[in-house]
This record gives C-alpha cells, structure tokens and sequence, in this order.
C-alpha cells in the first residue's frame, strides 16, 4: 500500500511539473498570439496623412520569412498586401524583432480590415480607419509610466468605453516609468491594445524614454524603434520630432527633452526650432497644435523645502515664442502629473487671443500627491489630492474642444475654442 502511494505520488508530481514546466516554455516562447501567429505589441501609428496612409508595427521572439500585412476595405472582396521590414535590435541582453508595414494609397473616410501574415500564414483581423473631413474624436494621456500598469490598463478601458467614436490617441510622453525595461514595454503595449490595435497613436519623447536600467541617460533606443514616424529632415533625428495631419489639424509634435538629450545632440534645440518655423509655414490646416512632453510653465513646490520660483520652464522659455510666432492654437503637455488649464497666453502674459496652453495629468501610478503649489495662470486645477485622468479632443467644423475626465469617467473640465 505504501509503495503504491509512493508511485501515486510521483506520478501526480510528474504530471504537475510537466503542465508547469509546458505552460512556463509556452508563455515564454509566445508572449502574444494572433490566431495561429505570434504577434505582439500590435499598434498602428501616425503617418504624415492618416486619411491616405498607415504604419502597422509588432513584434515577435524571431525573424519570421516574409513577414506581411494584408487588407481590405470592409465588405470588398479586393485584397491588398504590403511587405514588412523587419529590424532586429537588442538593448540590455534583451533581444526585440521588430516588424513595420507602411500603407499607402488607402481612401479617405473609409473603415478597412487588416492581419498580420508571414508567408502562407495569417493572424486575425483588426479594424482601421481613414478619417475623412473636420469631425473627430482623439482621446489623450500622459505620463503612464508605472510601477504596476494595472491602472494604465484600467484607465484605457475606461476611456475605450465610454469615447466609443474615439479615432486616434495622443500620448504626451513618460509612456514607461524605464525606457530599458522590456517588461514595461510589453505592459504599456499590452494594455493600450485594444486602442492601438484598431487606432493609430502619435506619441511624444519623454524623458523616462531615455533611462537605462541603471537610471542612467542614453539615446532611447527602445522607443526610437517600437515608432516608426514620419519623416524628418535633418534624418539624424527621425522618430524623434515629426508632424502630422488629422482632419483640419496639423499636429507638430516636439522633441522638448533637451537637457536629457544634449549630451548626444548638441544642436537638435536649434535644429528642431529651424525644422518646425518651415513646417508649420507648409501647413494650410485650419488648426495648429503642438505637442511636447515637458511643460512650459514653472511651479513652485507645495510640499518640499527647495525654493522654485512661478514662472516659465527652460523649455517654455525656448519654445514659448515660437507658439506666437507661428500662430499655434493649442499646446498639450505632461511631465508634471497634474491636470491645469490655464489662461491663453501670448508673449509670457493672459491674452484672450492667444496659445492654449493645456497640462494633461498622468495615466500611470507615479502621483505627486500636493507636491505643486497653484500657479497664477492657473484657469483650472483637477480636485486634489489628484487621482490619474484622461483628456479627450473633439473637433468639428467651427470647434475645437477638449474634456478632462477622472478614472471612472466623471468629466471634470471643458474647454471649447471656436474659428
Ligand atoms: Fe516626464
């Protein structure tokens, strides 16, 4: 009796170590599935005009053959398919095989179905869309950098439910707490799926972007290769800064990580200064907004005794000037894990008719609880102490407006420009 309990016993520990042992490769050697594929990370991103074009980017743990996107317009038979390149590119003993398919020639206003493939084999199908005209919805965060991304999962949900319309998402920066770390990337891209797998995302350079595991300052590898961007001239700076049209806006999204990054680009300040004077004079759109990481207004500390003055940041200071010069409607900024709105702004002083400077607060779980004082230029300040939030931009025909919302869809602010 005892023997056979013995072998009873060493069976079932076989039986468990085996399905652990199974079940720990598997999710090793497969992190995301797409159907039969393994895919993951799937996002679309920006191209210079999103109503005609698109960039499909994932990832996989090899060098897949011939590796595709394929798509149609909804209910059309006609198949089209676009090769992908492949990059491979290690950082920190980890090794990321990168996959970008670029569409062009799409027509606008239309909803197309598209899936992964690489030779003979496809993944499922996912959704986009062109947009068409001056009405849309954009959904915005910031900062979602995090220890556990639990609450950045929980807070695009929220947002996915309640902006069904939403067509596009802007990301303002700090998108993981350790630009290093894979595991935060695969988390970040993980839980923002449902929204970039169907949506494109334009985002923004923050600092984090730039950290190594050792919280040292390096050139940011991981996210200069996980968005391929639109093009920009000088090329040494592509993915960095870039522009983009959607509906009647042209987006201008800057690189304002300046003290981070001038030890290995002494000159991107004044080059990216030349770039935006020429591109924001080659758009005809009705809209200008720009978007940055760091925010160009300075606030005193509330709760730490290191004097720091109200005022302009170094990179409000640089950039502030150039917003009235170029006749920019809206900044949309982060950095500071606060929700402001203040006072439009020209020539560093309130101006009915001038910039629309907006601070989106954080999406992640790094809150500075009380840690700013109020600023006089202050319009609005999210209730504190301050939970995570979401912005959302509404364009139609004669408006622009943005909403400030909290975690469970409570709108808190609003703010409608009209031209
Ligand atoms: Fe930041």
């Amino acid at each position: 009796m005892r023997g056979q309990h013995k072998k009873l016993a060493a069976f079932i520990f076989i039986v468990i170590f085996s399905a652990l042992f199974i079940f720990g490769y598997h999710k090793m050697k497969t992190r995301g599935s797409d159907g039969k594929l393994e895919v993951y990370n799937l996002h679309q991103v920006v191209t210079a005009d999103s109503s005609v074009s698109r960039t499909i980017m994932w990832q996989a743990s090899s060098d897949y053959p011939k590796p595709l996107v394929e798509y149609r317009e909804e209910g059309k038979d006609t198949m089209i398919k676009t090769p992908a390149l492949s990059q491979i590119f290690t950082e920190a003993g980890n090794t990321s095989y990168v996959y970008t398919a670029e569409i062009e020639n799409l027509r606008p206003g239309k909803t197309y179905d598209y899936r992964i493939g690489y030779e003979a084999n496809r993944g499922l199908w996912h959704k986009m869309q062109t947009p068409l005209g001056s009405t849309f919805e954009a959904l915005i965060f910031t900062d979602s950098q995090s220890a556990s991304y639990s609450g950045w999962k929980s807070l695009v949900r929220t947002a996915a439910d309640k902006h069904p319309k939403a067509e596009l998402v802007l990301m303002l920066g700090d998108l993981v707490d350790n630009g290093e770390d894979v595991q935060q990337w695969h988390d970040w891209f993980s839980d923002i799926s449902p929204l970039a797998e169907n949506f494109p995302v334009a985002p923004v350079l923050g600092n984090h972007e730039t950290y190594t595991l050792k919280w040292k300052v390096r050139m940011p590898e991981a996210y200069l290769h996980f968005f391929v961007l639109p093009k920009v001239e000088p090329a040494k700076y592509q993915n960095q800064f870039y522009s983009f049209d959607y509906g009647d806006v042209h987006f201008m999204v800057l690189n304002d990580i300046d003290k981070e990054m001038k030890a290995f680009q002494p000159d991107m300040q004044k080059d990216q200064i030349e770039w935006l004077r020429k591109d924001a004079a080659a758009t005809k759109k009705k809209w200008k907004v720009v978007m940055v990481h760091k925010d160009f207004l300075q606030y005193g500390f509330l709760t730490r005794n290191t004097p720091r003055p109200e005022g302009f940041s170094d990179e409000g200071k640089a950039y502030m000037p150039l917003m009235d010069e170029l006749g920019i409607d809206v900044v949309l900024s982060g950095h500071l894990h606060t929700y402001r709105r203040r006072v439009r702004l020209k020539e560093f002083k309130p101006n009915p008719q001038g910039t629309l400077y907006l601070l989106c607060g954080l999406a992640g779980d790094v809150r500075y609880d009380r840690l700013w004082k109020l600023h006089k230029l202050d319009a609005y300040v999210a209730p504190q102490p301050e939970t995570d939030n979401y912005m959302t931009m509404k364009l139609t025909p004669g408006s622009m407006t943005f909403n400030c919302y909290l975690p469970d869809g409570k709108k808190i602010d609003s703010i409608t420009l009209r031209k």
